[in-house]
């Protein structure tokens, strides 16, 4: 199967449009001071506004300016083979259909609200974007094992979904989960309940992730070129764990 669609913008029905206003300026209102600057940045670059849901094609010229990625319009969860090599490449899978006005704050799986509000004005961002790539190289070398790509998971779960980024200004949000979600944004930051450690590979591996609740565990970087710095300690750990079937406790 290919899984190369189209957006098809002319299907968006009004309610689509007052989705993504009310999500865009709900989040918008409350991000600034909250998410790092590079998202906020990076929103302005890729263009992105309350009254027009993106236009894949014009965010894809707004992305070649920076980076050069694409969105990469998928049905919804494809299979992880696909999605690392089009990730590699520099392609970022999203869905287009937008959740309907009746679950604003409730989702079984991604949509595009998730998907490109909480994804791309950070490929804007090249060490993102080569630790997005270098870690599906490492995904595809493993692609048969099931351990290996549950490990990749949750290295992607606790960095571009859930990441926290400490900034001189203060700590900050970079993970799409949250930038996308108007109850985790403070949950994050200023809760009681979660932990708040440092990024460390050795111990995202042995960290499994819980979806549909606030995280229990948030995983601060200093800085997104120290995340595309771990690729090489990531190769060796998963290699390592592959060879002996199980993630090593450090
Ligand atoms: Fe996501």
């Amino acid at each position: 199967m290919e899984y190369n669609m189209l957006q098809e913008y002319d299907k968006y029905v009004q309610e689509d449009f007052d989705v993504w206003r009310i999500l865009y300026n709900r989040q918008l209102a409350t991000l600034p001071g909250k998410a790092t600057n590079d998202y906020l940045e990076g929103i302005k670059q890729v263009n992105f506004v309350a009254d027009k849901i993106p236009d894949f094609s014009e965010v894809n010229t707004l992305l070649g300016k920076h980076t050069g990625w694409k969105i990469h319009v998928v049905p919804g969860l494809i299979p992880s083979k696909e999605f690392f090599e089009l990730m590699r490449d520099g392609n970022f899978c999203a869905t287009t259909w937008l959740r309907k006005m009746s679950q604003l704050d409730y989702l079984e799986e991604p949509d595009m609200f998730h998907d490109v509000f909480g994804h791309v004005p950070l490929l804007t961002n090249q060490p993102l974007c080569n630790f997005l790539s270098d870690l599906s190289k490492i995904a595809l070398k493993h692609i048969d094992n099931d351990l290996a790509i549950e490990l990749i998971g949750r290295l992607y779960w606790f960095t571009v979904e859930f990441g926290l980024i400490q900034e001189k200004e203060g700590l900050r949000i970079y993970g799409a989960g949250i930038l996308s979600s108007s109850g985790e944004t403070d949950y994050s930051l200023f809760s009681d309940v979660p932990e708040r450690v440092p990024y460390d590979v050795a111990t995202i591996l042995n960290t499994p992730y819980v979806k549909d609740k606030y995280q229990v565990k948030y995983f601060i970087i200093d800085s997104f070129e120290q995340l595309y710095g771990s690729v090489a300690e990531i190769d060796k750990l998963v290699d390592i764990a592959v060879k002996e079937n199980k993630v090593l406790v450090y």
